[in-house]
């Protein structure tokens, strides 16, 4: 796992490499770029499929969930945005990354420098978890949400959910980097998600052998399906 606390951490995904500048000094946790970011996008530069006619050697159980094609996706908490711009360069085309507004410096200026790597400007957009009327103007549904180390506050797991449920599409998938921050966050995380979500977890021989380590995961939530009102009252 190469993780530092460098100013400037250096993610290679495939031919590129992103240089994301971190302010670790800041009173926001935001302007430090999280190991759970890394390990989801090195995981998914190890099985998205490539692009043209030759998708990459052996089966790939991620074929499916990583063949990015015209999805739409949205990241929450995206901070300095390498979750989003990773996957970006692994197909994942049509992409917005959100934080709070005092984040916003911090993202764009990764937007920024990044430029040069991934072709174009980012989308990037101001969204609270518990306003309604962002998660509006972001005109949901998407295929794809992102999310990579934001279960750390008690009080935050409600919005957060309910913006993911708001977000994600009846077929889309939520990719979740995951590590416990903190006991009741994570209690009540997965007691909440447990009733939105069906959740699958990548087993951890799956993820990238030099961006792994023990405490963090990746996960695949998918809604549950509704039942038909006939199915309830026959
Ligand atoms: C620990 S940082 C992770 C940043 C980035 N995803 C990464 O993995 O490097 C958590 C992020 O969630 C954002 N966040 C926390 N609470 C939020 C809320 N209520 N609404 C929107 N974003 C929030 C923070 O601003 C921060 O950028």
């Amino acid at each position: 796992m190469k993780f530092t606390d460098s100013p400037v951490i250096e993610l290679p995904v495939r031919d590129a490499v992103l240089s994301i500048q971190q302010d670790n000094g800041s009173f926001h946790v935001g302007t430090s770029v999280w190991p759970c970011s890394l390990v989801l996008v090195k995981f998914t530069e190890r099985w998205a499929p490539l692009p043209g006619p030759n998708p990459g050697p052996g089966p790939n159980p991620y074929a499916q969930l990583l063949d990015f094609g015209s999805k739409r996706a949205v990241e929450l908490g995206a901070g300095c945005g390498a979750s989003g711009m990773g996957l970006y360069l692994l197909g994942l085309t049509d992409v917005v990354l959100t934080d709070i507004a005092p984040v916003m410096p911090a993202l764009k200026r990764n937007l920024k420098i990044n430029k040069p790597v991934l072709a174009k400007t980012l989308k990037h957009s101001v969204l609270y978890w518990n306003n309604a009327d962002q998660i509006k103007s972001l005109k949901p549904p998407y295929d794809v949400v992102l999310a990579t180390d934001v279960v750390y506050i008690e009080e935050s797991v409600g919005p957060l959910i309910s913006a993911m449920e708001a977000l994600v599409a009846e077929d889309g998938v939520v990719l979740l980097g995951y590590q416990l921050r903190s006991p009741e966050a994570h209690k009540l995380f997965w007691e909440m998600s447990e009733r939105v979500f069906e959740i699958e977890k990548v087993p951890h021989e799956d993820l990238h052998p030099e961006y792994a380590y023990e405490e963090t995961d990746v996960y695949v939530f998918r809604k549950k399906k509704k039942k038909k009102e006939k199915e309830e009252d026959p």
